[in-house]
């Protein structure tokens, strides 16, 4: 189980990457060359990337309380240990709250009545998401 979902937590996070990257460069380009929103591409993007980005909370969330390492909360350690630290609280809050902002973004976005201001609301809570995911991603055990 354990492996499973690591395996698939670890690849999941090049999609949602990929796709929360290209809702932040949509909503900028859109916001700065004052493009029309439609439902049809700019919708669709902000949607996928929502969508994207909660199933990699589910499985970040599952992988949490199956990792081995979840024990050196009983053991001790986890916060003098830089990767525990990082696996068990850095990364899963910073990730939680990055995910959260992301939700305000879509549902804010979603009440704006101009092109520009739906546009800037992707921009400005997708943008300082991704930017914290981007801060505490395990980078060293996810390309070993
Ligand atoms: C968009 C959000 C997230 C991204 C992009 C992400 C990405 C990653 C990546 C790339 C790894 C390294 C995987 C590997 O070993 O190859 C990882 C590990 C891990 N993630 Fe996430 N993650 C996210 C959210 C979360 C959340 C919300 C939690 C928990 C609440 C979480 C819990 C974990 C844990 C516990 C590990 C370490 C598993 C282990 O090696 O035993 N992640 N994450």
């Amino acid at each position: 189980m354990y492996t499973y979902l690591n395996v698939l937590h670890s690849y999941w996070a090049y999609l949602t990457l990929f796709i929360l990257i290209v809702a932040v460069v949509n909503a900028v380009s859109g916001l700065s060359s004052n493009k029309e929103y439609t439902m049809a591409k700019d919708l669709r993007i902000g949607l996928f990337a929502l969508i994207f980005s909660h199933i990699q909370l589910l499985l970040g969330l599952a992988l949490y309380f199956v990792t081995p390492r979840f024990s050196a909360w009983q053991t001790g350690g986890v916060m003098g240990d830089s990767l525990l630290r990082l696996l068990l609280v850095e990364h899963p809050f910073t990730n939680i709250i990055a995910i959260a902002l992301i939700t305000v973004g879509w549902s804010k976005h979603k009440k704006k009545e101009t092109s520009k201001a739906k546009f800037k609301s992707i921009a400005l809570f997708y943008g300082i998401g991704l930017a914290l995911i981007l801060l505490r991603i395990p980078y060293d055990i996810w390309f070993s």
